[in-house]
């Protein structure tokens, strides 16, 4: 698919994966719409590569909708999709805290809040911006249109902690196939990508003796993923129109260990 001239949305763009995207889609010659909850650095990403923030919650139906009327309006009807929005939390399934034997299991507001963010949140700007991409006149091979969806490894090899997140990101990944034939005969592609540990803000905050234990248990390359990487590899998933229905792991050959 030529990306130059092209529009798109990326969600969690004001940060990490999302903003090294959106600034190599407008590298590419791409208009780009910022959704994100940050408004501040939001703004910022948005102006500094001329493009259109909209301060979108991606688990509220009426928050995606005026975000994507808003996008629309802007630079219009987006062909490509990227969903970086997302989250995660820690917490056992159940166990016995430590200091006073209390035993506790994982609070299920928690568990619904992320399945909401990181699996319903993605579906919903998928299946709300596919709709938009209808609209489109198909491009060279009848072409309408590339979304890439984020999971993480977490889907195949979550550790102790992450049965939320995991869930969240396996479900992101098994909708993968079956959303790629529900639009497969509208021309729109749809493909997920699976990072190990990257180097944004996220993990910024982790003490620095953390972060180098999870650099050295990176089989190679020996260190964080650049988030210029994983953009590289979402950027390709809408050039390469022979690209569909995959899910990629993109994490120097990492497989989590329990904990
Ligand atoms: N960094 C990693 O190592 C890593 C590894 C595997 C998967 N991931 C996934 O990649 C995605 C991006 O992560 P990141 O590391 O860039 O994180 P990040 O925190 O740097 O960026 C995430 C962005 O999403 C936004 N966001 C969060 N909840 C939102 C909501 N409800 N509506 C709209 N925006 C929302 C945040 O404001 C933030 O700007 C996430 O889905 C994360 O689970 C990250």
């Amino acid at each position: 698919m030529k990306l130059s001239g092209c529009s798109a949305v990326v969600t969690g763009g004001a940060s990490g994966l999302g903003e090294a995207t959106a600034r190599a889609l407008a590298a590419e010659g791409v208009k780009v719409a910022i959704f994100d909850m940050n408004a501040e650095k939001g703004e910022a990403v948005a102006a500094s590569i001329g493009g259109v923030f909209c301060n979108v919650n991606v688990t509220s139906d009426e928050s995606v909708d005026a975000g994507f009327a808003k996008a629309r309006a802007a630079i219009g009807q987006e062909r490509i999709l990227i969903n970086c929005a997302g989250t995660g939390n820690a917490a056992k399934t159940a166990g016995r805290s430590r200091e006073t034997g209390e035993i506790k299991h994982f609070p299920l507001d928690a568990f619904n809040m992320i399945i909401q963010i990181n699996l319903v949140g993605t579906f919903r700007c998928v299946a709300k911006s596919a709709a938009g991409m209808l609209t489109l006149e198909p491009l060279e091979d009848g072409e309408r249109g590339a979304i890439v969806n984020t999971a993480s490894v977490a889907a195949e090899d979550g550790q102790m902690g992450q049965a939320a997140y995991s869930a969240s990101k396996g479900g992101v990944v098994g909708m993968t196939l079956p959303i790629a034939r529900d639009l497969m005969s509208e021309g729109i592609r749809v493909n997920t990508i699976l990072p190990g540990i990257f180097n944004t803000p996220l993990m910024n905050n982790a003490p620095q003796n953390v972060k180098d234990a999870l650099a050295a248990s990176v089989p190679f390359p020996k260190r964080l993923g650049n988030p210029s990487e994983y953009a590289s590899l979402a950027v390709e998933m809408c050039r390469n129109s022979y690209f569909n229905g995959e899910d990629v792991r993109i994490d120097g050959a990492i497989r989590m260990s329990p904990r």
